[in-house]
């Protein structure tokens, strides 16, 4: 299968997908979470592929984000499919993926690229890395999942500072909170995801695959949270603030927000 947006290399036991447009940082956009779906859904497939590493092209960004420009225009409607459609079709695909999933974040891990990053099994990272959930600047909230993964990966205080300051934090913080496992220099990123994968692809993938989904059921009592998630992220679509927000972003200015 040939794809636009991702890459797609496969060795001995292990794959690595490489979301491929750097030019926009590596935004997601309609076609990549489309492509990405059918890669994580081919390679969970093949037996072949003990582990799954996901990383971004170029030097600066893992995922800088959904596409803004993709849904500024968006009405309340829109945006709750929006939310669904992403969630339901790639990052709860990734989290219950029997196959492990490794996020390589080589730099720029923002909104929906964190988002993608935290649905992952772990996330390790390179030191350039950067992550956040700026949405609140745009005027919108997180809504691939954001609300729910981070407050479990790093507990409630600290998520909420970080979504209510829309800030972002080093490789180094972020490894202080637990949200990456590990940090090492760029240029070590991959090797040592490879490293892990090696590791992990000498046990039983039917165990491993048994321990993701106890792992996971654990974490499922937060179903409410992924829909009220989803409902206020349409429900941005409709306030003067994501107009602004979105607006200033595509001008490059800084946001002058009305405040409804
Ligand atoms: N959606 C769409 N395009 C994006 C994008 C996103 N999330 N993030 C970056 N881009 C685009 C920029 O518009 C720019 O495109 P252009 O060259 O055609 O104008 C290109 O990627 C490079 O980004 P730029 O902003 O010039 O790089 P920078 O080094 O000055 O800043 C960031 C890097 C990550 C700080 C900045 O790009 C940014 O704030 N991105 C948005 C992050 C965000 O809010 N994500 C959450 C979305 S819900």
């Amino acid at each position: 299968m040939s794809y636009k947006n991702i890459n797609i290399a496969i060795e001995e036991n292990w794959a690595m997908i490489t979301i491929d447009r750097p030019n926009k940082l590596n935004a997601l956009n309609k076609d990549t979470i489309q492509e990405l779906h059918e890669a994580f859904v081919d390679l969970e497939e093949d037996e072949g592929v003990k582990v799954i590493i996901l990383t971004g092209s170029g030097e600066k960004a893992f995922v800088a984000g959904a596409d803004i420009a993709e849904f500024a225009d968006f009405s309340i409607k829109k945006g709750k499919k929006l939310a669904a459609k992403g969630q339901e079709l790639l990052f709860n695909l990734i989290e219950n993926l029997s196959t492990p999933v490794i996020a390589a974040v080589n730099g720029f891990a923002l909104g929906g690229g964190l988002e993608l990053a935290m649905s992952c099994h772990f996330r390790i990272a390179g030191d350039n890395a950067k992550m956040g959930l700026p949405e609140v600047s745009l005027g919108v909230i997180p809504g691939y999942g954001g609300t729910q993964r981070l407050p479990q990966l790093i507990g409630k205080g600290r998520a909420m500072e970080l979504i209510m300051t829309a800030g972002m934090i080093s490789a180094e913080k972020a490894l202080e909170y637990g949200l990456v496992n590990h940090v090492v220099p760029g240029g070590e990123l991959l090797p040592l995801a490879k490293k892990i994968a090696d590791k992990i692809s000498n046990n039983s993938p039917v165990a491993i695959s048994y321990a993701i989904k106890a792992v996971n059921a654990g974490f499922k009592n937060t179903g409410n949270g992924y829909e009220t998630e989803i409902e206020a992220f349409g429900a941005c679509f409709g306030t003067d603030d994501f107009s602004e927000g979105t607006s200033a972003f595509l001008e490059k200015r800084k946001a002058k927000f009305p405040g409804s």
